[in-house]
């Protein structure tokens, strides 16, 4: 995968009203957002519940725009084949929810789907290094992934400068994803240290304009 428009937008519909997630999507693709990123939790890897593969499916009729589903559950082993079937294009696991983190990226890879491995605040990103080969995109959580609207930790950042730089020395193609507490003031430092994509919920959402927030987090 290549970051052709750079920087990509990936609003989160965490922050929307979930009464009305198929507008939310819509809202979405006329703002001019890139991707629709879906945040799937399952109280018991974070301590929140969103929703599952049935819905993805309903959405999924909403829009064109690539799904970035981003599964902050337990045991996804179990539920890969459910997400692919219901519409995701990249599929992202957690390095922390499963011990055979290589079998369940090469599932993802051998639907068809695009790959993503993720890591919460308090991992180390050398702890992923072995697995850069295998994946499309490396999301870096810069909040404790489980609720939208927190602030920023700043020392993720450094996470987003080794991938820079070690994508560059061994010439990885895997994209460079932040996620959380990124809102205007913020976006920039995390394009500096590297972000190719962002993740963006509570910002975009509480905007009065989606679209203009959207420009001005592209900078
Ligand atoms: C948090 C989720 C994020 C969240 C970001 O666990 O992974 O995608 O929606 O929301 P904001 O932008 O409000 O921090
Ligand atoms: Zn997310």
């Amino acid at each position: 995968m290549n970051a052709a428009q750079k920087p990509i937008i990936a609003p989160s519909i965490l922050s929307a009203d979930f009464g009305y997630l198929a507008e939310a999507v819509k809202t979405i693709e006329a703002g001019r957002g890139d991707w629709v990123h879906l945040d799937i939790m399952d109280g018991s890897f974070v301590p929140n519940i969103t929703f599952g593969p049935q819905m993805v499916a309903s959405l999924r009729k909403q829009t064109g725009l690539p799904f970035d589903v981003h599964l902050m559950i337990n045991h996804p082993e179990n539920f890969i084949e459910k997400f692919a079937g219901a519409g995701a294009d990249i599929i992202t696991i957690h390095y922390e929810s499963t011990v055979h983190v290589h079998r369940v990226l090469t599932e993802i890879t051998r639907l068809g789907k695009k790959a993503g491995i993720s890591i919460v605040p308090s991992t180390s990103a050398a702890l992923i290094s072995d697995i850069f080969p295998f994946v499309d995109l490396v999301l870096i959580m810069t909040v404790n992934p489980g609720f939208g609207g927190q602030s920023l930790i700043e020392c993720t950042l450094d996470k987003l400068k080794y991938l820079k730089q070690i994508k560059q020395e061994k010439g990885y193609t895997f994209l460079i994803e932040a996620d959380g507490g990124i809102n205007r003031d913020t976006a920039k430092m995390v394009l500096d240290a590297g972000a190719e994509v962002l993740v963006v919920g509570s910002a975009v959402f509480k905007a009065k304009n989606m679209a203009e927030e959207i420009r001005a987090l592209r900078g």
